[in-house]
């Protein structure tokens, strides 16, 4: 997952931030699907690593995550933002593994029920 997800950061297209992003999701399936960020003149209209992974999951026929792994640079955790940590919650469990990388590897290591506790999820809508 991690050099799968190196390969995503290394083709993000961040122009604006400079800030290189690659997540790659593991589905209950098995298969891998990567994701990168793709800014935008208009910042607002960007998207996430996160968001291109789950798009590109679900464009695979997949539905359900079981990990995740996210790289970026920096001192700070990469952790995914609050509206990504809400997009995976769309597909993933609570206990899902949600692993921080850096360039040298997993940093740290979540589960997404301790990264968007207490969460709406498609289960409130049942
Ligand atoms: N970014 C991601 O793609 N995923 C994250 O988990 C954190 C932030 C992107 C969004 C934007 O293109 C850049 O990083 C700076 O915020």
């Amino acid at each position: 997952m991690f050099a799968m997800a190196r390969q995503a950061q290394a083709a993000a297209y961040a122009p604006h931030s400079r800030f290189r992003v690659g997540a790659v999701v593991r589905a209950v399936s098995g298969r891998l699907y990567a994701g990168a960020n793709v800014e935008n003149a208009a910042y607002p209209v960007g998207t996430c690593a996160e968001a291109g992974a789950i798009a590109a999951m679900v464009l695979g026929g997949d539905r359900a995550i079981t990990e995740v792994l996210v790289v970026g640079d920096g001192e700070p955790l990469c952790t995914p933002c609050g509206a990504c940590r809400q997009r995976l919650r769309e597909f993933a469990p609570d206990m899902a593994a949600i692993h921080i990388a850096g360039p040298q590897g997993i940093r740290r290591s979540f589960t997404l029920g301790e990264l968007l506790p207490h969460s709406f999820g498609p289960d409130n809508l049942a």
